[in-house]
């Protein structure tokens, strides 16, 4: 694997630590990479009442959209309980995956990743947009 994409996958090791999750206790981190080789990062916030709780994958990116950014290569994920050993691999929920499409081309990668809790990596699948949404609906264009 390409070193962008490994030091990608370690900004989302790192993002997961951040996660505030009480209550799944299922801690998500994700790192973002723009085409001009900003990263920009996201973890899961969940809510009391539940329903606010947002994913890491869309906190990434409405950090990236907010400043500014459009043009995406790639996402690096990590999942896993709180005190687990291994992190197994986790694949973006639904609502995330229609979130990401609005900007995303189909050859965007999502890298999903099985990790040791001391960083080690033990495996990875990368798929694109097209692979884990066929057929999207897009109102428009994504500019
Ligand atoms: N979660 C994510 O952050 N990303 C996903 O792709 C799937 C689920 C979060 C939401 C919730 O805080 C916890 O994981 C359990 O569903």
């Amino acid at each position: 694997m390409e070193k962008k994409y490994l030091d990608l996958i370690s900004d989302a090791f790192e993002t997961r630590k951040k996660a505030y999750a009480p209550y799944s206790n299922y801690k998500v981190g994700a790192a973002l990479l723009c085409k001009n080789g900003k990263i920009y990062i996201g973890c899961n916030i969940e809510n009391g009442a539940f329903s606010p709780t947002i994913c890491a994958e869309r906190v990434a990116f409405v950090e990236a959209i907010k400043n500014g950014e459009r043009d995406f290569e790639a996402i690096a994920i990590v999942t896993g309980p709180e005190n687990a050993d291994v992190y197994e691999m986790g694949s973006p929920c639904g609502v995330c995956r229609q979130f990401m499409s609005e900007f995303c081309e189909d050859d965007f990668k999502i890298i999903m990743t099985k990790i040791k809790s001391n960083g080690e990596l033990l495996d990875s699948k990368e798929f694109t947009m097209n692979d884990i949404l066929p057929d999207r609906f897009k109102l428009k264009g994504n500019k």
